[in-house]
């Protein structure tokens, strides 16, 4: 999708559809469209057919003092409610609406009051974000003409101080549709030598360097948690590392963005039930998400020196498949005893962590698919995140606001760490049946060293099990926009 912005008055611009913003209750009578349209507004508000929820989309034809071949008024919940947060519903909502009803070309009305910086990037964000559909393996040819090719932000003032806020959020609503497309690949098609290939196809398009460690490296790096899970899949693993290095440091931070790319979990001999199984592609949505920002990082150039490291791994059952009941020897010497081989995502995280320490990594935020009983505890609105430092953590939450990522904090006391026992190895990969966030998160913890690190569990929100008015069924991108703010808001 081309993103443009154009100045203009509102009854100037001659297009297929013209979106509008409308709230919920509205007072079309003082509304500047309104006035505009001779009272066809406030019409169809008095019809009930458009209540200006989130999400709500209504198309008038042919409206008096326009240009525009039609208007969409487009809902954004109540007024004194509406933040950035809704503005890209509002925007998604828009695209998929106009999409549907076969029109490729929008242009989206930003009233005077939105037309700064905050409010346009959602517009820009949201936009993206709607356009993308999950249907690149349908060999339907129809399927292209229900896309939105091209999309114009319109502003009464000028667009001076804009053009460079859009073009940001086009980088950062490409890159999450990035992560989107990977995520959205079955794993037949992705492996974690074909996530290596992609990764470093993007890193060379990004101008960033890649390199990829195989199994023979990782051997000799002892990474035994890692190659452990590994063992059971004819796909061979690796350990993916990109790096960012500014064009000014302001301070000698190295930020490590960990992801967890389980490219397919059957559980191993701990096996999942078949029912729901085949989600389990979606296991890599830690590593697309550090994948995507550090696509985006790479173009929007921030002052701080930023490295990915992303374990990728196939979690199979094979002759030599690892056992429930394996003691395995991390890189940084900690043994586990793998006593459930589902919990496989810590296992390959741990010798990541380590690998990112031992690089020089000075802060660390890990994202993963990691536990069931995260979306038990937060649903799938918010994802957790678990830190051994509340500066780290506040750096983390402020970038997640700003980026209309929800996420919630949860506890870390020393004594979770007593659900953790085994009596064979220094530690079990699993805990008891309750807190299995949080005793997945005391797990990696033991591998974060004395580092400032926060964990960003996303099993909840990397999946949308139903399309949403302003996004399609299947991968969100969830984390990469946090992760992409928190680079960028970077200081010393
Ligand atoms: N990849 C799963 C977690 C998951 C579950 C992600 C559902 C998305 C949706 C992870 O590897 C896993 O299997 N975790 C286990 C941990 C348990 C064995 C302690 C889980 O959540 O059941
Ligand atoms: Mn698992
Ligand atoms: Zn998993």
């Amino acid at each position: 999708m081309d993103i443009a912005i154009q100045q203009g008055q509102i009854g100037e611009f001659a297009s297929p559809v013209l979106v509008i913003p409308g709230f919920d209750p509205d007072t079309p009578r003082d509304h500047e469209v309104d006035y505009a349209s001779g009272g066809l507004i406030n019409d169809l508000y008095k019809s009930g057919e458009f209540r200006g929820k989130v999400g709500d989309t209504a198309v008038l034809h042919r409206v008096p003092g326009f240009r525009a071949e039609r208007l969409m008024l487009a809902g954004g919940g109540k007024r004194a409610d509406f933040t950035p947060f809704e503005m890209r519903r509002l925007a998604g909502a828009a695209v998929r609406a106009a999409a549907t009803r076969r029109i490729p070309t929008v242009q989206f009305w930003v009233p005077a009051e939105f037309a700064e910086p905050q409010w346009v990037q959602a517009v820009v964000e949201g936009a993206l974000a709607g356009s993308w559909e999950p249907d690149v393996l349908k060999t339907d040819p129809r399927k292209h003409e229900t896309r939105v090719t091209s999309f114009t932000v319109c502003v009464a003032s000028s667009t001076a101080a804009l053009e460079k806020v859009v073009a940001d959020a086009t980088v950062i609503g490409e890159s999450q549709n990035f992560a989107r497309d990977l995520v959205n690949l079955p794993a037949n098609l992705l492996t974690p030598l074909e996530l290596a290939a992609r990764a470093k196809q993007m890193a060379q398009e990004s101008g960033l360097t890649c390199e990829v460690l195989e199994t023979e490296q990782m051997r000799e790096l002892g990474m035994g948690a890692l190659l452990g899970v590994a063992q059971g899949s004819e796909n061979p693993p690796a350990l993916i590392v990109i790096r960012y290095e500014p064009p000014r440091a302001v301070s000698d931070d190295h930020l490590a963005l960990v992801g967890k790319g389980v490219t397919f979990d059957t559980g191993g001999y701990s096996i999942k039930p078949a029912d729901g199984m085949e989600k389990m592609k979606y296991d890599m949505g830690g590593a697309a998400a550090v994948l995507g920002a550090m696509r985006a990082i790479a173009r929007l150039k921030p002052d701080v020196r930023v490295t990915a490291y992303i374990p990728t791994v196939e979690n199979m059952i094979s002759g030599n498949a690892q056992r429930p009941g394996d003691i395995v020897t991390t890189m940084c010497g900690k043994t586990v005893e793998v006593l459930n081989t589902d919990a496989e995502g810590r296992l390959i995280l741990a010798d990541a962590m380590s690998y990112a320490l031992k690089d020089g990594a000075t802060h660390m935020v890990d994202a993963a698919t990691l536990t069931g009983a995260i979306a038990v505890a937060l649903g799938h609105l918010y994802f957790g995140a678990f830190t051994n430092n509340d500066a780290l953590y506040d750096r983390v939450a402020a970038a997640s606001k700003s980026a209309g990522e929800r996420v919630w904090r949860l506890p870390m006391d020393e004594e979770y760490k007593d659900y953790l026992k085994s009596a064979f190895a220094d530690l079990p990969n699993i805990g008891g049946r309750w807190g299995g966030s949080i005793t997945a998160a005391k797990f990696l913890e033991e591998f974060a060293g004395e580092k400032p690190w926060v964990h960003l569990d996303i099993a909840g929100t990397a999946w949308l099990d139903d399309g949403k008015a302003w996004l399609a069924k299947g991968p969100t991108g969830t984390a990469v926009r946090t992760f992409i703010g928190l680079a960028t808001g970077w200081s010393a």
